[in-house]
């Protein structure tokens, strides 16, 4: 049994952008960016597609007038209707609009989870799709919360999966492992999502996106992975497989935008953008997980 899919996240479509904002941000591109996903994609043939969140430019930052914002969700959800493979998504902090901080109008038109929605995503797989703003607003508090409903949620999940011999792969828009001085980025209530982790051996994995960068730790017996950005450099999604034999396999694919990737890594210096791409085994590697090799065999 092997199962392949494409996590892409951060792929912030602002149409008629006034500028491109922070780099590594192009987002007087985004429309040229959201158009060359969907033919990236679909010659991989994935056996599924998730989407880690900030599809839009909603939610803090980028003052998005209202009526931008419901052309956004429009055109995002037109071009990813190409998709030929199942879809599954999280909401990140810039899906709300900016004045409210409401989701509705996004969850209207992408299935995302009210809390934590667990789905059957291949053989013994399945997704745990977390939505950490359900209890906070995404623009004051954009690295989301780690509430009562998503911890019960996910130890619910995990038990049953384990009864099932099934994995889970956890999706939530932002990191959970604590980093230098800065904490920025991280979800709040992080420790506690990790204590649950720690304790549920069916899950194998968390996914994440919205700080832009490519970075894989492996964390006791299990993998955290966080995916950089589609709407600057390196412009680019993850291919992963996972093996029977317990193997996470990984490869990352960048949009045939030669151009526009040399234009957005012309904004930052060469640290600056190494820490976006991270190093080769941030990006294509190849990782034993004893917890997928225990529940799959
Ligand atoms: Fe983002
Ligand atoms: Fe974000």
């Amino acid at each position: 049994m092997s199962v392949r899919f494409v996590f892409l996240t951060d792929s912030h479509h602002y149409p008629g952008a006034p500028k491109d904002y922070g780099a590594p941000k192009m987002l007087t591109q985004s429309r040229t960016v959201l158009d060359a996903i969907v033919p990236a994609v679909n010659p991989l043939k994935p056996d599924f597609i998730v989407h880690g969140g900030d599809f839009l430019c909603g939610g803090s930052s980028f003052e998005l007038p209202w009526t931008t914002y419901l052309q956004s969700i429009e055109e995002v959800a037109e071009v990813f209707s190409g998709f030929e493979a199942p879809t599954y998504y999280v909401p990140g902090n810039h899906d709300s609009d900016a004045q409210s901080g409401s989701f509705e109008p996004f969850a209207a038109r992408f299935s995302i989870p009210e809390t934590i929605d667990v789905v059957d995503a291949g053989p013994r797989l399945r997704l745990a799709l977390a939505n950490i703003y359900h209890q906070c607003d995404p623009i004051e508090e954009g690295n989301g919360v780690w509430t009562d409903a998503l911890d019960n949620g996910l130890r619910e999940a995990a038990e049953q999966a384990y009864a099932d011999r099934c994995a889970i792969l956890l999706v939530l828009h932002t990191w959970v492992l604590r980093g230098y001085e800065d904490q920025s980025g991280v979800l709040s209530g992080a420790d506690r999502l990790l204590e649950t982790v720690k304790e549920s051996p069916a899950i194998v994995a968390l996914f994440t996106g919205h700080k832009h960068t490519n970075r894989i730790r492996m964390y006791r017996d299990f993998l955290v992975v966080d995916t950089a950005c589609l709407i600057g450099f390196p412009m680019g999604f993850r291919e992963i497989r996972l093996q029977d034999d317990g193997y996470f396999v990984t490869r990352f694919h960048q949009l045939d935008l030669p151009e526009l990737i040399q234009e957005s890594y012309d904004r930052s210096s060469v640290e600056t953008n190494n820490a976006w791409q991270g190093e080769i085994h941030d990006r294509d590697t190849e990782i034993f997980l004893p917890r997928l090799r225990e529940i799959w065999c």
